[in-house]
């Protein structure tokens, strides 16, 4: 990750994913929970930063402020809410937004945890998609459940948050080795974390990768954590900088609703579309560079990225993964609304593979009397097969 002054020189690979997934989400969002609010939505987005990158690039505000205005043709009208502390930054974001000629509802500093609640009561009867997108650590976990409680049937809020795990993998061992910064560290990840046991895990994590995967099991008990507290589970999106790497960073959605969990992944999974190409992209300009520097002729010239032959190996891949991983958690299980368990039935392809891969999986099992379910309809409830509709006896099993 670069140095925060420079974090909105040119927007990285890993930005690229963050903004595919945030893009798709919103929108999503907009459509389903703007239903129950006859159309009313806000996008408050907490940490906004300068609404665009040195090179260009769209930053979260005029990403989100786009798809408020997309979706005013299924008949939404979106409130845009930005909270951005830094002085100059808040600056700039204002001049990036008036040179859009986008018109926020609300522009503030100070901070998020400061100001959540004040928005929050201005948009009561409205859908809230809340993004939590800072350097480092988020919003402590108190703030979090704070947010997510206020939840109701006339305000439903979704939270997009940015777990850093490699904050959380530094500040955990700095927080268990003694040192002039080890009670700092500890009280940080205590208020952000919660009483989730953090300890434990960065004690045992010397070995040098240890400290980022202490961090992706703490993450997952912090998910846990908060949905025992508040009802509403998470999904988990890793965020690298280049494929290979260890995440960076997890997007988590929290959401009261189940469907939505679903469509997530989905959505992350196109976003991993469009990081893979950029990461193409990248790799084969730099290489197109280094070749005119040096005068290099190649012989047989490699092809340009593109995202047909991504998608066609992704595809590829699923068809080689999903089938038996499928039928493994069928076993495990003995029956699976695929809804209720997202990142069981992707498995090591959660944010790659597509729900389109894994209907294509369940139809391969069926077809090969594998399992009742045939992957038609809304195979995702359990109830692909010719069968029910009725959602609570649905459930898909394997073939007697
Ligand atoms: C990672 S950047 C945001 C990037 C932006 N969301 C995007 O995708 O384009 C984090 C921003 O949060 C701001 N920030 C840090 N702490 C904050 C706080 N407590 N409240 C509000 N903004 C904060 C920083 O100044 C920085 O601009």
């Amino acid at each position: 990750m670069p140095a925060s002054s420079d974090f909105f020189g040119q927007r990285s690979a890993q930005a690229v994913l963050k903004h595919g997934v945030l893009t798709r989400y919103a929108h999503y969002f907009a459509g389903r929970a703007g239903s129950a609010t006859q159309g009313r939505v806000a996008f408050i987005d907490g940490y906004a930063g300068e609404g665009r990158y040195q090179d260009g690039s769209p930053g979260s505000p005029l990403l989100l402020a786009s798809q408020a205005i997309r979706v005013q043709m299924f008949g939404r009208d979106v409130k845009l809410a930005f909270v951005e502390r830094d002085a100059d930054r808040r600056q700039e974001l204002r001049q990036s937004l008036a040179e859009a000629e986008i018109e926020p509802d609300q522009l503030l500093g100070g901070d998020f945890d400061e100001v959540v609640d004040g928005l929050l009561d201005r948009y009561t009867l409205h859908a809230v998609l809340v993004f939590v997108d800072p350097f480092g650590l988020a919003v402590d976990r108190s703030t979090l459940e704070r947010v997510l409680r206020r939840r109701s049937p006339t305000q439903p809020i979704d939270v997009l948050y940015h777990f850093s795990l490699s904050t959380v993998a530094r500040m955990g061992r700095a927080g268990v080795v003694e040192g002039a910064t080890t009670r700092y560290n500890a009280a940080r990840l205590d208020a952000a974390l919660g009483p989730i046991g953090w300890r434990d895990d960065f004690e045992r994590a010397t070995a040098p990768n240890a400290p980022t995967e202490a961090a992706l099991v703490v993450a997952r008990r912090f998910g846990e954590s908060v949905r025992r507290a508040t009802g509403l589970q998470s999904t988990l999106v890793s965020v690298r900088q280049r494929p290979g790497q260890l995440p960076e960073y997890l997007l988590m959605l929290f959401s009261a609703n189940q469907k939505a969990h679903w469509d997530f992944a989905d959505q992350a999974s196109k976003a991993y579309v469009d990081w893979l190409y950029h990461c193409d992209r990248e790799d084969y300009d730099a290489n197109v560079r280094l070749r005119e520097e040096h005068g290099l002729i190649e012989l047989f010239a490699s092809a340009e990225p593109n995202k047909e032959d991504i998608d066609y190996q992704l595809c590829r891949d699923a068809a080689a993964y999903l089938p038996d991983h499928l039928i493994e958690v069928l076993r495990d299980r003995g029956s699976l609304r695929p809804v209720d368990a997202v990142e069981d039935v992707y498995g090591e392809m959660m944010g790659r593979a597509r729900v389109m891969h894994v209907r294509a999986a369940i139809k391969h099992l069926h077809h090969a009397g594998l399992t009742d379910d045939d992957g038609t309809r809304e195979f995702w409830n359990g109830c692909g097969s010719a069968g029910g509709t009725d959602q609570a006896a649905c459930g898909m099993t394997p073939s007697a």
